[in-house]
C-alpha cells in the first residue's frame, strides 16, 4: 500500500520564504536554490508574480526566475498581470491558487471563489497557448481561519473548474495546518476516486504536528507527490497562525527510512535546512 518512489516538490523558496518579514537579499534565495539543486531535487517552487505591495518578499521574483531560467520551476500566477510577467520571464511552469473558502480567497487574492474561478478561464487558455505546465492549488481544502470548516463540496467544486480548464495537477492545500490523517485519508481517496485521470499533489503544513501522519495517509490513498519545504521555512501571509510547511528534510528521512526513494541526498539537504534556518527570522 506504499509508493516505490515519491515525487518531492521543494517549496521552500516561494510559500518558505514569502512570509519573511525582513527582505532576504536576491543573493541569499539563489544561494539556496542552488543549494536544493545539488540534493538532487528535480522541481522547485522558486517564484510569485504576486502584487509586490501584498507581498514584498516576493518583488524580486523576476531575477529569481532569471536565475532559474535552466530549471524547471514553478512560480505562482494569480492573475493575467502575473502570467504575463511569467510569460515574459519563459516561466516552465506556473500555479495557480484558489481557497476552497471564499472567505479566504477575498483575504489573499481579493475576490470570491466563484470571481477567482471565472478569472480561470483567460488565465488557463492563454498559459496553454503558452505550452505553461499549470499547476492548481486548492488551498484551505480541509479548514479556514476566517470561516472554520471547509466541506468537501467546496473542495469538490473547485476541484471540477480545475479539471475542466485542463490544469496539470492539482494541489490539495491544508494551508493552515488543520488537517488530521482520517479526513486527509477520506478526501483523497474520495477525489481519486471521482478524478482517476488527475495527478493530485498533497501540500501540508505542520502547525499542529501531524504533517507527517498526514503524508502517510495520503500516501495509502494512492498520492505520490508531495510539498515540502526546506528547514519547514514559511507559512502564508493570508494564514494567520499557521506555522511552517512540512520540513523537507522530515520527509526524506521517514521516506528513506521507509525504503521510498525520493531521489534527494539527505546529508546535502540538511545542509541546505541549515542553511535555510538562517535566512528566517522565525526560526
Ligand atoms: P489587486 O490589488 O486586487 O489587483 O491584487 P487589481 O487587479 O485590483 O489591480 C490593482 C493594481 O495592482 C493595478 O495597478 C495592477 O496593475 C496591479 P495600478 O493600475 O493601480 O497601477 N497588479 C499587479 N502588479 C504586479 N503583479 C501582479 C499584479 N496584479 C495587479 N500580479 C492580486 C490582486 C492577486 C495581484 C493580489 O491580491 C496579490 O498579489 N495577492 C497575492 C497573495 C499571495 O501571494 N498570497 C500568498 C500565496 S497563496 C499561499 O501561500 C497558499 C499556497 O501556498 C497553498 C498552501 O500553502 O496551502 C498556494
Ligand atoms: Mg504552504
Amino acid at each position: 500500500i506504499f509508493p516505490k518512489s515519491v515525487e518531492i516538490v521543494e517549496v521552500g523558496p516561494r510559500d518558505g520564504l514569502q512570509n519573511e518579514p525582513v527582505l532576504i537579499p536576491t543573493e541569499k534565495k539563489i544561494e539556496l536554490i542552488d543549494k536544493l539543486k545539488k540534493t538532487g531535487i528535480q522541481r522547485m517552487e522558486t517564484a510569485a508574480f504576486v502584487h509586490p505591495k501584498w507581498v514584498p518578499q516576493m518583488a524580486d521574483s523576476e531575477q529569481i526566475a532569471e536565475y532559474c531560467r535552466e530549471m524547471n520551476y514553478i512560480a505562482l500566477t494569480p492573475n493575467l498581470k502575473a502570467l504575463d510577467r511569467a510569460i515574459a520571464a519563459k516561466t516552465p511552469q506556473i500555479a495557480v491558487f484558489i481557497g476552497a473558502s471564499s472567505a479566504f480567497n477575498q483575504k489573499n487574492i481579493n475576490k470570491t471563489t466563484d470571481e477567482s474561478l471565472q478569472e480561470c478561464e483567460a488565465l488557463f487558455a492563454k498559459a496553454q497557448e503558452n505550452g505553461m505546465f499549470i499547476r492548481a492549488y486548492v488551498s484551505m481544502a480541509f479548514s479556514c481561519p476566517y470561516q472554520g470548516e471547509v466541506t468537501f463540496e467546496e473542495v469538490l467544486h473547485v476541484c471540477q473548474r480545475f479539471v475542466k480548464l485542463g490544469a496539470d495537477e492539482i494541489d490539495i492545500g491544508d494551508t493552515n495546518g488543520h488537517a488530521n490523517p482520517r479526513i486527509v485519508y477520506e478526501r483523497f481517496a474520495k477525489l481519486r476516486d471521482l478524478f482517476p485521470d488527475t495527478v493530485f499533489v498533497a501540500h501540508f503544513h505542520d502547525t499542529r504536528k501531524m504533517a507527517l501522519a498526514n503524508v502517510v495517509a495520503a500516501m495509502q490513498a494512492g498520492v505520490d507527490k508531495f510539498d515540502s519545504s526546506v528547514g519547514g521555512l514559511g507559512g502564508c501571509p493570508y494564514s494567520p497562525g499557521a506555522t511552517g510547511n512540512l520540513a523537507t528534510e522530515d520527509v526524506v528521512l521517514m521516506c528513506n527510512d521507509m525504503g521510498i526513494e525520493t531521489g534527494i541526498d539527505f546529508e546535502k539537504l540538511k545542509e541546505a535546512a541549515t542553511f535555510a534556518r538562517q535566512l528566517s527570522t522565525r526560526l
